[in-house]
């Protein structure tokens, strides 16, 4: 059966909205502490329950009840996905299994070999259990019994399994043939299993070993393996393998599971300023108008809080009862149904649970402030810039980038690009214009005109009929299309170059430029710059520097180079055969993954070996059925590329202070 396009991710996630921002106005952002800025209210008491453990998190006294509860939520709250989960072990015949994912003989080499973060408190198992299972022995939360128990890793947590039976259990067998058993734990997801990150002002000294304080909310696990978590028993024998090792780390494919055939991996973003991230009017799918946020890389999450920050925890497992019979999750063979917010809310009792916490979430996500290098240990030696040279690159940033990488705009519309460039040359000379910036318009833009890659443009899950098509609003269904797309790299005949025609979207919103010091490599699949496995202050500036080079002299990049290919012979299911058929190394995945599965007998045919770039007839089968067939990973945002060299020095200078 055809399985390429299997198991990995799918996430996806929505937040907020208007509803929430005034509720902010009151609080002031701080600077630094570890943890990240925090909102300071003048109603915290040292009195507050500090449960938990190191100094509440991480977090101290600083949070207010609210936030607190909405930080529980974000890093411990799985909205009951460990039943979702229990079941992928078993429908991916163990390739998907977090019980395997949290053995404790991994303890100590998790970061190396996972990309994982080990959770403070927790400590390698000496032994198995009385169930012959390997976990680590973390210190108990003090979290009530329905946010389960730590597993060991950040984000994962154990619960009892009610349908355990001791009499069919067997550990080992379970990790290769985990159908019909039921485990004695049930491992569940959190928010926090991909968002929570080493912190970048207080960088680990041991990434195997963190303290809660050397790791931050919401800046993403830049470092996080995807593959290694959904591809665990295969090797590299499996074309599937290929897909999930070779996806650039910090990526995870959020359209996976709901599957809409296109394989494109985005990175998971940091999420700063959230109070202060701009909103725009659109029609919601009732008829009404609401100002809402742009949410996920091509704005798709776009109806608000109230349903939007569900579907992430939809997406990752919760009520998958109803979930499962939407979508097919594991091959994609069958069309997807739309998710009914109202049938979740009426018979999902982890939907309603869940449903209840999104407030306090976003409080929590809106204590999330900038981290400036100048904070970070040893930052200073990275800022030594004159004052005028920094003064140059703001200005280059007011002509170059603001108009797009700003919430700060003109007060009303400016028509004129000269006088919108005149009023952000003012504008950046403010001494306050980086604070509460969150240096995005968060608007959608043309991928023809960004010329970067079309895949994850082209996500159509979020459409008319599609499994989250109640997300998102008619305004971004409604928008008209991207059009053809020209020029793009033909890997078979480089100088027969391939076209496209984009039917339905095909945008990507302006991303935040908050402390992009500390969040390379770039672009919506983390394909810009080099990635350094290196959370220090010195590792995150060398991938700075590198990505920001590439970004704004796109001679020094990849190019062809980015091309993800199979890096040895590898082999694939098909339907209908008994035989996989044989994929030569070297063959772009993407030429294959971007395609529907159901297409795939009739493109192989009785053939043995796909040689894709060698058969003509087989390349041009492969390529009229790929949804997005463009191969080439960092191309396009050219902005600035322009410049003079000085120029571009100066405007480095004024990014590295965001
Ligand atoms: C398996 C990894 C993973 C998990 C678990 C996860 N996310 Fe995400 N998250 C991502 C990725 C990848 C992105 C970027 C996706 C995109 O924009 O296409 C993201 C982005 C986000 C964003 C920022 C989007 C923006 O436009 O700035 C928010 C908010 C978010 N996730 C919320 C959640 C919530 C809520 C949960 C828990 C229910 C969650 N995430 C769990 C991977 C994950
Ligand atoms: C027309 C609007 C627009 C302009 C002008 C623009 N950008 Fe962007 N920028 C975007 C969009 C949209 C993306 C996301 C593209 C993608 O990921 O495919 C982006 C992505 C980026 C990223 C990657 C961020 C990340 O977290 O991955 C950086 C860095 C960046 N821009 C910097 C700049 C700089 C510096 C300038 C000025 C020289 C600039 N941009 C001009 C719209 C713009």
């Amino acid at each position: 059966m055809v399985r390429q396009r299997t198991w990995t991710t799918s996430v996806t996630l929505l937040w907020l909205a208007g509803a929430g921002l005034a509720a902010l106005s009151a609080t002031r952002l701080l600077g630094t502490a570890p943890g990240g800025p925090v909102t300071l209210h003048a109603s915290v008491s040292p009195a507050q329950p500090v449960y938990g453990t190191e100094d509440d998190y991480g977090y101290g006294s600083r949070l207010t009840d609210i936030e607190r509860a909405g930080r529980d939520t974000w890093y411990f709250w799985t909205g009951g996905n460990e039943k979702f989960w229990v079941r992928m072990a078993e429908l991916t015949e163990g390739n998907v299994d977090l019980l395997n994912y949290v053995d404790s003989r991994r303890h100590g080499r998790r970061f190396r070999e996972l990309g994982a973060v080990t959770q403070p408190g927790c400590e390698a198992a000496t032994g198995p259990d009385e169930f012959g299972l390997w976990l680590d022995t973390c210190r108990p939360d003090a979290l009530p019994a329905s946010f389960g128990q730590p597993a060991g890793i950040v984000g994962l947590r154990r619960f009892p399994n009610p349908a355990f039976n001791p009499a069919t259990w067997n550990a080992e067998t379970y990790r290769t043939h985990p159908k019909g058993m039921q485990p004695p734990y049930l491992i569940g997801m959190a928010c926090g299993f991909c968002h929570v990150g080493f912190n970048p002002l207080n960088p680990p000294v041991d990434p195997e070993r963190p303290k809660w304080s050397e790791l931050a909310g919401a800046i993403g696990n830049q470092y996080w393996e995807e593959g290694r978590l959904f591809n665990l028993k295969m090797t590299p024998k499996d074309f599937r393998w290929h897909l999930g090792n070779r996806q650039p780390p910090g990526t995870s494919d959020t359209s996976r599971f709901a599957t809409d055939h296109v394989h494109n991996p985005s990175n998971i973003n940091a999420v700063f300023l959230l109070g202060h991230r701009p909103t725009v009017m659109e029609k919601m799918p009732d008829g009404t108008e609401r100002a809402v946020h742009h949410i996920l890389k091509d704005g798709a999450d776009s109806v608000g809080v109230a349903g939007a920050s569900l579907r992430v925890y939809v997406n990752i497992g919760m009520c998958s009862d109803i979930w499962l019979t939407r979508i097919d999750p594991v091959a994609g063979l069958v069309p997807q149904q739309p998710f009914r917010m109202a049938e979740a809310r009426q018979k999902c009792e982890d939907w309603r649970n869940t449903e209840a916490r999104m407030e306090a979430a976003e409080a929590f996500l809106k204590t999330i402030g900038p981290m400036h290098l100048a904070d970070a240990p040893g930052g200073a030696r990275y800022l030594g810039e004159p004052q005028a040279e920094v003064s140059q690159g703001a200005g280059v940033f007011a002509r170059e980038c603001a108009q797009c990488h700003s919430s700060k705009q003109p007060p009303s519309p400016l028509a004129d690009p000269g006088a919108r460039r005149a009023w952000f040359e003012n504008a950046v000379r403010e001494p306050d214009f980086l604070t509460n910036n969150f240096l995005s318009d968060d608007r959608r833009y043309s991928v023809r005109e960004l010329g970067t890659n079309v895949a994850r443009a082209m996500g159509t899950n979020a459409q008319k009929g599609n499994v989250w098509e109640e997300f998102s609003s008619e305004t971004y269904k409604q928008l008209p299309p991207a059009g053809t797309i020209v020029g793009l790299y033909n890997p078979r005949k480089p100088d027969d170059p391939i076209s496209m025609t984009v039917s339905k979207g095909g945008y990507y919103r302006t991303p935040s430029l908050v402390s992009m010091w500390a969040t390379a490599p770039y672009l919506h699949n983390n394909a810009l710059g080099t990635y350094v496995k290196d959370p220090s202050v010195a590792g995150r500036m060398a991938a700075f520097n590198d990505a920001v080079e590439k970004l704004l002299w796109p001679e020094k990049r990849l190019g062809v180079q980015s091309i993800i290919v199979t890096s040895t012979p590898s082999e694939l299911g098909v339907t209908g055969r008994d035989r996989p058929v044989q994929i030569p190394a070297g063959t772009p995945v993407d030429l294959i993954a971007r395609v529907d599965p159901t297409r795939l007998p009739a493109l192989v045919r009785n053939r043995v070996i796909l040689n894709l770039l060698s058969d003509e007839t087989l390349f041009r089968g492969f390529l009229r059925n790929n949804v997005a067939p463009d191969f080439v990973l960092d191309r396009g945002h050219t902005f600035g590329a322009q410049l003079k060299d000085d120029d571009k020095r100066a405007l480095i200078a004024y990014l590295k202070r965001m």
